[in-house]
Order: C-alpha cells, then sequence, then structure tokens
C-alpha cells in the first residue's frame, strides 16, 4: 500500500522550504510516520547536471537551456532520490513531505515557452514523469503564492544583500514574474491548492501561513 507524497511548491524563496519542515514538525507531533525530501537533492551526485545548469555553465541565461533539456536534468535527479532514499518508506505506507518535485519544472520550465505551448509541455512533463521513468504522482500539491518583489527581498536577505550569490534563475526578475504567470496558469489547470503569503505587500506570518498549509493538508490526507 503506498502512502501519500505531498508537495510543497512555489516561486524562489517563498518559504517552501520553512513550510515543508513545519508541516512534517505537526504531522510527526500527530504520530505519523513522516519523512521530508527536498530538491534539487544538491547533497546527492545526482544534482550535478543541476549545478553546471544554476552555476551558468551552458549559459548564464535561463533560456540558454531549453524548456525540455532542462527538466531531464532535474528529472533524473529525483529518480535517483526515489530509488536511493525515499522510494521504500513511500511504497511502505509513509507520508512523504516534498519541498519542490517534478511540479516545479512546470513552474520554472513553461516561462521558457510561449503560453500555448504550455499545456503541451506540462502532458510531455508528466507522462514522462510519473508514467515513463516512473516515480510517483503527488497526492497533492500545495502552491505557496508570493509576490515576486517579496520573495526577491527575501532572498537578498538570506544572503546578506550580496546579489551575486543568487543563482541565474534568482537574479532574473522579468524570469520571475513570466515563472508566476506559469505558476498561476498550473495552480488552476492541475488543481493545486493555492496559499496566498502576502498580504497587503508583505508576507504573512510563518505561523499563518502554516494553518493554511495544515489545513489544505489535511483535505490531502482524508
Ligand atoms: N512567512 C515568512 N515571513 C518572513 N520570512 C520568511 C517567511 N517564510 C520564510 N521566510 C524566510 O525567507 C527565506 C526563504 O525561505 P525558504 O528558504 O523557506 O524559501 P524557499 O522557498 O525554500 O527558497 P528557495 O526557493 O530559494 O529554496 C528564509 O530566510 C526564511 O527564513
Ligand atoms: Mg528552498
Amino acid at each position: 500500500m503506498n502512502g501519500k507524497l505531498i508537495v510543497i511548491e512555489g516561486l524562489d524563496g517563498s518559504g517552501k522550504a520553512t513550510q515543508a519542515r513545519a508541516l512534517a514538525e505537526a504531522l510527526q507531533a500527530q504520530g505519523r510516520d513522516v519523512m521530508q525530501i527536498t530538491f534539487p537533492d544538491y547533497a546527492s551526485d545526482s544534482s550535478a547536471l543541476v549545478k553546471m545548469y544554476l552555476g551558468g555553465q551552458f549559459g548564464s541565461h535561463p533560456d540558454d537551456v531549453n524548456a525540455y533539456a532542462a527538466s531531464t536534468f532535474y528529472s533524473v535527479d529525483r529518480f535517483a532520490s526515489y530509488k536511493m532514499k525515499w522510494g521504500e518508506f513511500y511504497r511502505k505506507g509513509g507520508i512523504v513531505i516534498a519541498d519542490r518535485y517534478t511540479t516545479s519544472n512546470a513552474v520554472h520550465q513553461c516561462s521558457k515557452l510561449p503560453p500555448k505551448q504550455w499545456n503541451a509541455f506540462l502532458d510531455w512533463l508528466f507522462d514522462f514523469e510519473y508514467n515513463k521513468i516512473g516515480i510517483p504522482a503527488p497526492d497533492g500539491v500545495i502552491y505557496l503564492e508570493v509576490d515576486p518583489a517579496v520573495s526577491q527581498a527575501l532572498m537578498t536577505g538570506r544572503y546578506q544583500g550580496d546579489e551575486a550569490k543568487k543563482d541565474i534563475h534568482e537574479k532574473d526578475t522579468e524570469y520571475l514574474a513570466r515563472s508566476q504567470q506559469a505558476a498561476r496558469h498550473c495552480a488552476a489547470a492541475l488543481g493545486w491548492v493555492t496559499v496566498a503569503c502576502c498580504q497587503a505587500g508583505e508576507m504573512r506570518t510563518i505561523q499563518q501561513i502554516h494553518e493554511d498549509v495544515l489545513r489544505a493538508t489535511k483535505e490531502i490526507l482524508c
């Protein structure tokens, strides 16, 4: 009996790691069997191509690597992680909380394509990963929606104001804005649960967002 896979998705710096951790802790406190995973799996060699891509080795602009090629770098990283880290736990009934997943390719790579090609790309992507490669499809996706200007400020704060530490996606504000449009499309088309993380141009508190995430999770798990 397979377990459950819950994905926390959102643009860069939207609070995915923060909310994934809080959710895993809350479920553990309820006595549930929980494993947290995160993508890209930077601790593993399987993220080598992702690191080359984000570091700009194939070009310094996100559009230098097309949506399909870039997606495969992340797909193989997820496959390796499933095989080596969490597949058995999931197949035995555990709850897996993922900070990013295949859904991140949907958000970040659609923005490289004209909107009329998005659905064909999404069909290819989900078929490739969930059917052909054979990693699990999520039981639910929780999309943390933030205003791109707010997430940019959060990331600058995280890097102590050093803009040079941002990767090729994080630096490109126009790319981030297009990614937000793609994310909204995906959320609507694919039934993701949207949690609004900003109010009046500011982040809501971690606890307020957590309560919405927990509510969404209850519906996914029941
Ligand atoms: N609700 C919030 N209010 C204020 N700061 C927050 C909030 N949630 C997260 N942060 C802070 O914002 C930064 C980004 O959060 P986090 O690392 O959880 O985001 P992320 O979506 O995982 O980022 P990335 O996409 O870069 O992996 C961190 O410094 C975190 O402490
Ligand atoms: Mg993160």
